[in-house]
C-alpha cells in the first residue's frame, strides 16, 4: 500500500502543511522532536514523493538524456551501465539514445529529449560531429537550452567535457612494446575527423620519435573504432612479415584482426605482440588475454554525472574541462622479441 503525507499527517498528530514542510526541509517552527517524528514515520510507511506531482512543482522531471553514438561497442556500454547506475542513487532516472554514429540522429535526439523535459544531457558525441557545419554544432552544442556535459570528447566551445588522456594512453602502449625489443610496432588508427583517433596516433609517433625509430606510414592502418574494419585491415596487416607487434586504437578493431587471423588458421598470439585500448570485458578470455589501455569509465561516468547534476541542481552554467589519466593493463599478449 502507498502511504500518502495525509497519512504521515494523521499518525504524526499534525496538520498536512507540517509535514510537507519537514518532508522537503522547508523552514517551518515544528519542534525538532516533531520533525525527527514525522521523518520516522514517513520511513517506516517506506513514503515516497509522488514524482509527477514534484516535477509540475519544481518544473524538473529529474530524468537525464544519455546519447551514445554505438551502444554495441562494449566501452559504451560500460558508460551506460556506470551512468545509470550512478544518476539512479541521486534519484535520477536516464533516458538513453544510440545515435549510430550519426549527427543527424544526434541533433533530433537532442530535440527531442529536450522537448520531453529531460534536466540535462550527457552527449557521448559521434565522429561524424566533428565533420559537421561547425557552426551549426557550435550553435546547437552551446545553446542548448538545458546543461550539457560532453563525454569521450574534447571541444574548445563554451561546453564541459570529460575525457581521456590519449596521446599518454597510446605513449604508454607503444613504449610497452619498445621495452620488449619492439620496433616494428603497427599503428591501427580510428578515423581523421575524431580528435582521440588524431592524438592516439600523435601519441605513437611520440613515442618512436623519443625511441630513434623512423615512422613508416607502411606500417599505419587505418580503421573506424569497430571490429569490421579490423578484421579488413587483417590481411594486409598479417602479410607483412617486419610487423612484430600491434597497437591498436580500440580493442575491438584488435578483435577483427584476430577474428581473420583464426579464420585463416594463423597463430597471430605466437607471430605478434599486441595492445589495445579500452580493457573491453572480452580481453580477459581470449586465448592469450590481452594487454590493453583502460580509460577507467567509472571515474569518466562519475565526473560527467556529478558535473551534469551539479549544473541541473544550481542552474549554473559551469564550463569545465577533465581529463583523466589512462593506465596499462598488462595481461599475456606482449612477450620479448
Ligand atoms: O569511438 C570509439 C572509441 O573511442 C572507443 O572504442 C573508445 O576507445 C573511445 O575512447
Amino acid at each position: 500500500m502507498a502511504y500518502s503525507m495525509k497519512d504521515i499527517a494523521k499518525e504524526a498528530k499534525v496538520s498536512l502543511t507540517a509535514v510537507s514542510l519537514v518532508l522537503n526541509d522547508k523552514d517551518t517552527r515544528v519542534s525538532e522532536s516533531k520533525k525527527a517524528e514525522i521523518k520516522r514515520i514517513a520511513k517506516q510507511m517506506n513514503y515516497r514523493p509522488n514524482s509527477a506531482a514534484v516535477s509540475l512543482s519544481k518544473n524538473v522531471s529529474y530524468n537525464v538524456a544519455l546519447i551514445v553514438p554505438d551502444i554495441t561497442n562494449p566501452f559504451f556500454a560500460r558508460i551506460v551501465r556506470e551512468i545509470t547506475t550512478f544518476l539512479n542513487t541521486k534519484g535520477y532516472g536516464t533516458l538513453l539514445v544510440d545515435s549510430d554514429n550519426s549527427y543527424k540522429n544526434e541533433k533530433s535526439a537532442l530535440q527531442n529529449l529536450i522537448s520531453r523535459g529531460v534536466d540535462g544531457v550527457l552527449l557521448v558525441p559521434s565522429n561524424e560531429i566533428f565533420s559537421e557545419n561547425q557552426t551549426e554544432v557550435t550553435k546547437l552544442l552551446q545553446n542548448l537550452a538545458k546543461p550539457l556535459v560532453l563525454l569521450n570528447a574534447y571541444t574548445t566551445r563554451k561546453v564541459s567535457y570529460v575525457n581521456f588522456d590519449n596521446v599518454k594512453g597510446a605513449e604508454m602502449a607503444t613504449q610497452e612494446l619498445i621495452n620488449y625489443g619492439h620496433r616494428q610496432i603497427a599503428f591501427i588508427r580510428g578515423e581523421n575527423n575524431f580528435v582521440n583517433a588524431l592524438e592516439r596516433y600523435e601519441g605513437y609517433e611520440n613515442v618512436l620519435k623519443k625511441n630513434q625509430i623512423t615512422l613508416n606510414q607502411n606500417l599505419v592502418f587505418r580503421g573506424d573504432y569497430s571490429m569490421e574494419s579490423g578484421y579488413r585491415l587483417a590481411p594486409d596487416i598479417l602479410k607483412n612479415r617486419q610487423i612484430t607487434a600491434i597497437v591498436s586504437s580500440n580493442d575491438l578493431m584488435l578483435f577483427g584482426v584476430i577474428k581473420w587471423a583464426k579464420e585463416h588458421q594463423i597463430p597471430i598470439f605466437k607471430r605478434l605482440s599486441m595492445i589495445g585500448f579500452d580493457n573491453t570485458p572480452y580481453t580477459e578470455i581470449l586465448e592469450v588475454p590481452l594487454t590493453t589501455i583502460d580509460q577507467d569509465t567509472e571515474k569518466m561516468a562519475t565526473d560527467a554525472s556529478e558535473l551534469l547534476l551539479k549544473m541541473i541542481q544550481t542552474k549554473q552554467k559551469i564550463v569545465k574541462k577533465i581529463i583523466i589519466d589512462p593506465i596499462l593493463i598488462r595481461r599475456q599478449s606482449v612477450w620479448k622479441r
